[in-house]
């Protein structure tokens, strides 16, 4: 028998030893995960004792985590906007960087409603945005979120990547605002007969795929575009971390040969369904800004603005369609 405090010291020395990144917050994340407890749980508990098949079920995962899988594939979620998002081997793991998206976004939405003299509370009334890319659905579901009069089109190649994001939108109550649809970047979106995912009623039903007349609208027609595509370059394949290269879909990390591949074809498209004076919010990769950049000095766009992370890496780029 163990208690807390010793299996917590014990699965901090194990991960340290196996150099994991955030090797206290990961062996703390086990922890709770196994025992279904809270943080403040733990710690006021220490002399609670783990029953022996909770720390068998412990030290397993500690051990699938010091030989490379990442905490968030262990315990099936990460926290993104203060949200709880289910991941899997399918999407992308969530990024607080990707947070700097959303906060652009609502930024350039809110000073395009002030110049247009509407109300100043943002609920994105009459709004329609567009995510590209979405994966664990993050990005639109946050968007849902904070703009709960928005309507949401969130694409993905991966159908099972459209899985995920459809449990997420459903977990989250914003299943009915979010059309999930199947397609190689907006490709679909403008097709008349698009194959177009129902959202999701109930949480874990299978996603319900058929024919519909939703996606037949004429372009342009959206006043948001969102995208944090696909950005690492597949010759920096041996430098990332092996938690990334081995554990995360390739479809989400490789934008090509460089990385910023994708971009000039997202931009070409979102350009084709922005409305007048809507806007276009990238993600960048932490080399991407030198190629995306020109793509986005040319007549169509305007208001082009460049946010940097915590770090100090241009990380999102936002422009006006004009
Ligand atoms: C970097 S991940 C971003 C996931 C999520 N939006 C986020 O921010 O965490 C890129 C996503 O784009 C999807 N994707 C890759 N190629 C695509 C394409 N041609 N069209 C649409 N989606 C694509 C991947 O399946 C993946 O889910």
């Amino acid at each position: 028998m163990t208690d807390i405090r010793a299996a917590l010291k014990q699965g901090i020395a194990q991960l340290r030893e196996a150099h994991v990144a955030s090797f206290t917050l990961a062996a703390e994340l086990l922890l709770l995960h196994v025992l279904g407890r809270d943080r403040t749980w733990i710690y006021s508990h220490p002399e609670e004792q783990v029953s022996p098949a909770d720390a068998d079920r412990y030290f397993a995962l500690l051990a699938r985590r010091a030989a490379g899988e990442p905490t968030q594939h262990l315990t099936g979620k990460q926290e993104f906007w203060g949200l709880e998002f289910e991941v899997t081997l399918d999407v992308l793991i969530p990024r607080p960087e990707t947070e700097h998206l959303i906060e652009v976004a609502l930024d350039r939405l809110a000073v395009r409603e002030i110049r247009t003299g509407r109300k100043q509370t943002l609920t994105g009334e009459g709004l329609q945005i567009a995510d590209i890319g979405t994966g664990s659905g993050c990005i639109a579901i946050t968007l849902a979120k904070e703009l709960p009069s928005a309507t949401i089109y969130a694409t993905d190649i991966s159908p099972a990547a459209l899985a995920v994001a459809q449990r997420n939108a459903a977990r989250h109550s914003v299943a009915d605002r979010i059309h999930f649809i199947e397609s190689n970047l907006l490709e679909k979106v403008s097709t008349v007969g698009a194959r177009y995912i129902m959202p999701l009623r109930s949480h874990g039903a299978n996603p319900e795929v058929h024919e519909s007349s939703v996606t037949s609208h004429q372009s342009p027609f959206f006043d948001l575009i969102v995208s944090n595509p696909p950005y690492v370059g597949r010759r920096e394949k041996e430098t990332l971390e092996r938690e990334v290269r081995d554990h995360e879909p390739e479809l989400a990390l490789y934008g090509g040969e460089e990385g910023y591949e994708f971009y000039a074809d997202l931009i070409t498209q979102s350009a084709a369904h922005l409305k007048p004076g809507a806007l276009l919010v990238l993600e960048l990769g932490h080399n991407s800004l030198p190629a995306v950049q020109p793509l986005l000095e040319s007549p169509t766009w305007t208001n082009v603005g460049v946010t940097n992370d915590l770090a100090g890496i241009p990380r999102v780029i936002a422009a006006e369609r004009l």
